[in-house]
């Protein structure tokens, strides 16, 4: 298999780490490039279940190598305790896994901004994981950021990390009149150990992947959140605040556009949100709860409830548009498994018209009406189907129909259950 990006094509949580999990069979290397700890990524592996916050799903197939990429904001605390659930696990990552000394930390003063401006938003407040992604880009972007690298000479950690919080400290009494319950002494003795046990990660990782490329490595790029929650393209300022679309895959990991071969997509078979903004086909009747318990639609990060509604082509095929999509695989269909009529939505209406291209402004999709056409359900399980020709027709009428509103971009592979083997292969990544 050649170089292959992995992206949400809808608002994260569609079944990406299952997907990652199937193809890193035949990738060599794979690597997280964007996002950080409010990613919630699950595998499940002959009935055990993992969950990734971090370090890149592939980690639990040994010989794998896994990295952590430059585009990442870095929670090291949440990284060391995967290693450990790994470790606990008997998955050992000596020597196969590896941070960029580039990507920016998260620190715990971080969480507290991401908290305090939420509560003070009230109702219209984005709904974050709370994990202090969007102020750890902002002193990315700011320039007033650590990083990784930072750590490696002590002494000077030391220094920018006083300068850092104090900064902050002062910022946050003069914006909210009180100032985060950090103890400057603790912190700095607590990331003195975490340094110690951080130490052997840390490398330049574009170099490392520079020369796996040049020994034929195959990469694959695991994506998290999802198209719309983008920073640009996305429901803005209802997102996250890094790019998730498929370009963010060479800026946040520094190689070449070229690098890249196959873009695949993952669509849920219905659509999910976590966190507030619109959603055009959300369901708030019996239809969304059913859906809801059906698929297991909680939070991986957050354990919140996920909003739940009917397959968006309008969404999707911006997805396309945006990520330049080589291939779909399509996840939790068997979520759909006891519906009598499923629906699908082809198009909008906005203030009566016709609209087939999701808007750009927010304030035109919150005005958008969707239009359904109605496919009969299968009413059946789907267990044991190991081809498109084994689904039920209705399925096989659903698939089709989806794929056909999605500019019929190929369909990789088809995933009727959490587990390795309840997926379907359609086509392999050349
Ligand atoms: P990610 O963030 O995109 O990796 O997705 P999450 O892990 O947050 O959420 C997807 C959830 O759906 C997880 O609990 C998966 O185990 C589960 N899942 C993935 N694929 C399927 C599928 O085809 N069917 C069912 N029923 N569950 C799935
Ligand atoms: P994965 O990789 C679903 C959402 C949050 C919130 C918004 C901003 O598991 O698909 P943030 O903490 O990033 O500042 O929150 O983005 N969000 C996700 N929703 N899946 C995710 O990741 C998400 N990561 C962030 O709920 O609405
Ligand atoms: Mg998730």
């Amino acid at each position: 298999m050649a170089n292959a990006v992995i992206v949400g094509t809808q608002w994260g949580d569609e079944g990406k780490a299952k997907v990652i999990d199937y193809l890193t069979e035949k990738s060599d290397i794979i690597i997280r490039f964007q996002g950080g700890a409010n990613a919630g990524h699950t595998v499940i592996v002959d009935g055990k279940k993992f969950v990734f916050h971090l370090v890149p799903s592939g980690i639990i197939s040994p010989e794998k190598i896994c990295i952590v990429a430059n585009g990442v904001v870095f929670d090291a605390e949440q990284f060391l305790f995967e290693i450990d659930e790994l470790t606990e696990n008997g998955i050992d990552v000596t020597g196969r896994l590896f941070i960029s000394d580039l990507a920016h930390l998260v620190l715990p003063g971080h969480k507290s901004i991401d908290n305090q401006i939420e509560s003070n938003m009230g109702t219209s407040k984005i709904g974050t994981t709370g994990r202090g992604i969007g102020p750890a880009y902002a002193d990315k972007v700011s320039r007033t950021g650590l990083r990784v690298g930072d750590l490696v000479d002590w002494d000077s950690f030391c220094t920018k990390f006083i300068h850092h919080y104090s900064q902050k400290k002062n910022l946050f009494k003069k914006l909210y009149g009180t100032s985060p319950d950090l103890d400057e002494q603790e912190m700095l003795d607590r990331y003195k150990s975490i340094r110690t046990r951080l130490l052997p990660y840390i490398t330049d990782t574009a170099y490392y992947i520079y020369n796996a490329l040049q020994q034929n490595k195959r990469l694959l790029f695991e994506g998290a959140q999802g198209t719309f929650l983008d920073i640009d393209h996305g429901t803005y300022p209802f997102v996250t605040s890094s790019n998730t679309i498929s370009g963010c895959a060479s800026t946040g990991s520094g190689v070449g556009p070229g690098v890249i071969n196959h873009v695949v997509g993952i669509v849920k078979c219905y659509t999910t949100r976590v966190g507030n903004g619109p959603f055009p086909t959300e369901l708030h009747d019996s239809t969304g709860e059913k859906l809801q318990k059906a698929g297991g639609e909680f939070g991986a990060t957050t354990g919140r409830t996920r909003r739940c509604g009917w397959f968006d082509s309008v969404m999707v095929r911006k997805s396309v548009q945006l990520n330049g999509l080589t291939h779909l695989a399509l996840t939790k269909l068997d979520v759909l498994n006891d519906f009598d009529t499923i629906k699908i939505c082809t198009h909008y209406e906005i203030d009566g018209e016709v609209i087939e291209q999701f808007p750009t402004n927010i304030a035109q999709l919150e005005k958008a009406v969707p239009v359904y056409e109605t496919m009969p359900g299968w009413k059946c399980d789907l267990k044991g189907c190991t081809s498109i020709a084994d689904l039920p027709p209705a399925a096989q009428a659903y698939v089709a129909k989806l794929c056909e509103l999605c500019y019929d971009v190929p369909v990789l592979i088809i995933s009727i259950g959490p587990e390795r083997t309840e997926t379907i292969k359609v086509k392999s990544l050349s």
